[in-house]
């Protein structure tokens, strides 16, 4: 049953979106009823007029319904294909490029292991090129809007278990001992700036991006809206900037006339100079 021949669940969250500015419209239909049903479960309520009635007497329902909504599962060097691609192709080309600042974005960045992975790798290629100060051309916007995940992100703090999947190498050189866990060294953590940014309501924070990756979130996201959200890309990528999504994304809608596909496995895509 869709919302639309679903009364109850259609006020529900019509309610939502208005109380918690919460773009719930944007998201696919069966992912947001999984997810309210969670919340009712949690809550001991089993209608959705009894959970409206819940939202209205307890507002920080909305928080944790919001936290619920959100999937965060993200590890560093997820999808190790990809990253081996940006290692030993777009980093280095990016490098090369004689751009003085080089801007980048995570968009929907979880706790921080997709941005940091970046700037990791950008930190080996300059260190590797004798350059280690060529870093500081790199700023790495890392957004997402799950408040739990933000902070974890800024706290740049992990277990041992969360770097499994790092070439050795990169796990040696870019974290510190904190504890019984790894915290990302400083030099890389200066260069990513975590903040909260909804892809659903907000522009891009800047128009002038070299790469964007937005791996693993617009799944979620109904049909018009990742059509939305990928024209946006397209704007913010300066001409010859590239978009990552993730391995199970597709582009489609008008934009594909705006950027192309140049790696159908990694789903890498470019704007035309
Ligand atoms: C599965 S994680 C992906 C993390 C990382 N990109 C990766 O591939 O490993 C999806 C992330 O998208 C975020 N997200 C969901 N809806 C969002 C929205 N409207 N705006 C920004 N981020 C959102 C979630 O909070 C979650 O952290």
């Amino acid at each position: 049953m869709t919302a639309i021949d679903d009364p109850g669940f259609s006020a529900l969250t019509r309610q939502i979106s208005r109380r918690s500015g919460l773009a719930l419209e944007a998201y696919k239909d069966k992912c947001i009823r999984r997810r309210i049903a969670v919340r009712m479960r949690a809550c001991g309520v089993h209608t959705y007029s009894d959970y409206q009635a819940l939202l209205d007497q307890t507002p920080l329902e909305y928080e944790r319904l919001r936290d619920a909504l959100t999937i965060n599962v993200t590890r560093f060097y997820r999808n190790a294909e990809t990253w081996n691609l940006l290692r030993r192709e777009l980093i280095p080309a990016l490098a090369a490029s004689g751009d003085r600042n080089l801007h980048i974005w995570s968009a929907g960045c979880s706790s921080g292991e997709e941005p940091y992975t970046l700037g990791m790798l950008f930190a080996e290629h300059f260190d590797r090129a004798g350059c280690p100060g060529g870093l500081d051309r790199v700023t790495i916007d890392a957004t997402d809007i799950d408040r739990g995940s933000l902070e974890r992100a800024r706290g740049a703090t992990y277990r041992l278990d969360a770097l499994a999947e790092m070439p050795g190498e990169l796990a040696e050189a870019y974290f510190e001992p904190a504890g019984q866990e790894r915290r990302v060294t400083e030099r890389v953590r200066r260069r990513v700036l975590v903040r909260s940014h909804d892809l659903n309501v907000e522009p891009p924070p800047r128009r002038e991006y070299r790469l964007i990756l937005c791996r693993n979130v617009v799944i979620y996201f109904d049909r018009p809206m990742q059509e939305r959200l990928f024209s946006a890309f397209a704007d913010a990528l300066v001409p010859g900037g590239h978009l990552v999504l993730g391995k199970v994304e597709t582009l489609f809608g008008p934009v594909r006339e705006r950027l192309l596909l140049v790696d159908p496995r990694e789903r890498v895509y470019r704007r035309p100079e």
